[in-house]
């Protein structure tokens, strides 16, 4: 059985399709714990690059999961063809770097499953623009606290491209963000928020020292940071004041 971090355990939890894609799989260790576990039976690993795309076939090649595994050289969704995967995977990279392959992609799969190294709100952003719903999502430990997204297509999606989340309301909006302040729980993770992460509290408060040295300077962006801060430890302390 392959061994996965705490970071890929977590992600490995939010998958289960009999057809997927790992995108910008590397060394291939998330496809083998998903057919292995049996919470695939079918995966496509894709690489871009030379050096890690053969570590990927030999790993796939050393296991005896050739049947499962299809290891393919390319660009993001390039290398499938449209509908052949019910899910995706794209972890450990940027958040520019995954929403890059996304935009690019000619189709996209009804579930992704997302893990950017830093900046998730822009991810939440997409989906929500995007008629994706956030069905789950996780804190994981590692060399940072990372977050692991999975979004699920919905089935009345916000019509495409439109700027403003905040002007939605009613049955085509994810009802993830219900009864929330949409801004903070954007930033910060709806269902982490429900949830009440231990971490995510630690991580709030840590951010909160941080802005409070800033806020002498009145940057925009150090505001709009300091008021979602606030807007989430408040909604922790005291959801009651934001129920509608
Ligand atoms: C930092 S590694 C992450 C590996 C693995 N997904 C994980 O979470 O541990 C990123 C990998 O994605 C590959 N990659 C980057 N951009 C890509 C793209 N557009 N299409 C396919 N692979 C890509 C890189 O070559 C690298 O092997």
């Amino acid at each position: 059985m392959t061994n996965l971090d705490p970071r890929l355990q977590g992600v490995l939890h939010l998958i289960r399709a009999d057809r997927h894609a790992d995108i910008g799989s590397d060394h291939a260790r998330l496809p083998l714990a998903l057919v292995q576990s049996g919470r695939c039976k079918w995966v496509v690993a894709v690489e871009l690059n030379p050096g890690p795309l053969e570590v990927a076939r030999q790993n796939v090649q050393r296991a005896g999961s050739s049947q499962h595994i299809d290891v393919r050289q390319g660009d993001g969704f390039g290398p499938l063809a449209a509908g052949e995967v019910q899910s995706a995977s794209i972890t450990g990279m940027g958040s520019n770097t995954i929403l890059s392959i996304l935009q690019r992609a000619a189709w996209l799969p009804p579930a992704l499953v997302l893990q950017p190294n830093a900046q998730a709100q822009a991810l939440r952003h997409w989906a929500y623009q995007h008629g994706y719903h956030l069905r789950d999502e996780r804190l994981l430990p590692g060399f940072w606290n990372y977050t692991a997204l999975r979004l699920e297509r919905a089935s009345h999606p916000i019509p495409f491209g439109d700027p403003s989340p905040a002007s939605h309301s009613g049955p085509v909006a994810d009802p993830a963000y219900q009864g929330l302040p949409l801004a903070a729980a954007l930033r910060w993770g709806p269902h982490l928020l429900r949830a009440r992460h231990p971490l995510l509290r630690q991580e709030l408060l840590r951010q909160q020292r941080r802005l409070q040295g800033l806020l002498v300077h009145q940057r925009p962006e150090v505001l709009n940071e300091w008021a979602q801060v606030n807007a989430a430890l408040r909604w922790l302390d005291e959801p009651s004041v934001f129920s509608v």
